[in-house]
């Protein structure tokens, strides 16, 4: 902890200025004394806001400045060094550097301090980001909010649908989301975010029809900004399935999951 060795320091440069009676390295050794002693603080407290500790030194400052300068003799050793500084001859080795790293120090700490931090900021993927209130399907506007699977009311040929599902899903989904509808296909491996899983109970199973139909029409890149920055493979299916298409491969993935969708409450 780097504030020991700060409250040594310190605390030898105020003895020693102290027995050698100056009064100006004794206040600063105080001061750093004061500063360390706030610090190690935070092993028995909670460490004192940044803001807390920056007023108490203010106030330790001035408390030194007044106690230093209260007396016309005392004040005047005070100020010595600081006027030798800057005008005997043999300080001028010192005044360079003095004068020099001391604006570099400030310009530094100033843009230290203004310096936006390059890290990105933390943000987790939203898997099931929320739906537009409509999206364009091959130049026809569907609202996504209680659209139904119009081929679910057919019962007579809800079977020969889910059948040709089944061809669609093996034709088309079966690479990435896998034979065994795990999201684990042949080229899953290759893409993140993975392709979802379709069985189970927290992908398809917790949405409506409307709502897959979405993401199946227009895939990753119909995604919203809360559901980047990964880039999704999903592809866009509108632009190779027809709108029958895209609905019959929902009613299969459904079916073959055993899930059930969920209704627009
Ligand atoms: C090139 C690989 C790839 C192919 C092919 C593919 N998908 Fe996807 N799919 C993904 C990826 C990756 C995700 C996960 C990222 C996302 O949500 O966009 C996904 C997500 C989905 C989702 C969202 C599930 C949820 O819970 O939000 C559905 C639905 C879906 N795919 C259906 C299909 C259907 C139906 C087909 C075939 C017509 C298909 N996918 C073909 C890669 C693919």
């Amino acid at each position: 902890m780097w504030w020991i060795g700060a409250l040594l320091l310190s605390l030898v440069v105020a003895v020693v200025a102290a027995l050698r009676r100056s009064p100006l390295f004794t206040a600063i050794g105080l001061f750093f004394l004061f500063f360390s002693f706030l610090r190690s603080l935070s092993l028995i407290i909670p460490p004192i806001p940044a803001f807390v500790l920056r007023w108490y030194l203010l106030l330790a400052g001035v408390a030194l400045l007044l106690y230093f300068s209260i007396r016309e003799e005392t004040f005047e050793r005070f100020k010595a060094p600081l006027i030798a500084l800057l005008v005997e001859r043999e300080m001028r080795f010192l005044r360079v550097p003095v004068f020099l790293l001391f604006p570099l120090a400030m310009a530094y700490m100033a843009y230290a301090y203004t310096k936006p931090a390059l890290s990105p900021p933390a943000e987790s993927r939203t898997i099931h980001p929320e739906p537009p209130v409509e999206f364009s399907f091959r130049g026809k506007r569907i609202k996504v909010l209680g659209l139904e699977n119009p081929l679910r009311k057919d019962r007579a040929n809800l079977a020969r649908y889910i059948a040709e599902g089944k061809e669609i899903y093996y034709r088309n989904c079966v690479f990435c989301h896998g034979d065994l509808w795990d999201g684990k296909g042949i080229f899953a491996h290759g893409f993140n975010p993975a392709p979802l899983p379709f069985r189970g109970t927290d992908t398809i199973a917790q949405l409506p029809e409307g709502y897959v139909f979405w993401r199946v029409s227009t895939g990753g890149p119909g995604l919203p900004p809360n559901a980047t920055p990964w880039s999704s493979a999903m592809p866009v299916w509108q632009d190779m399935l027809s709108e029958k298409e895209i609905w019959k491969v929902i009613l299969y993935i459904y079916d073959a999951t055993g899930n059930k969708p969920r209704t627009w409450e």
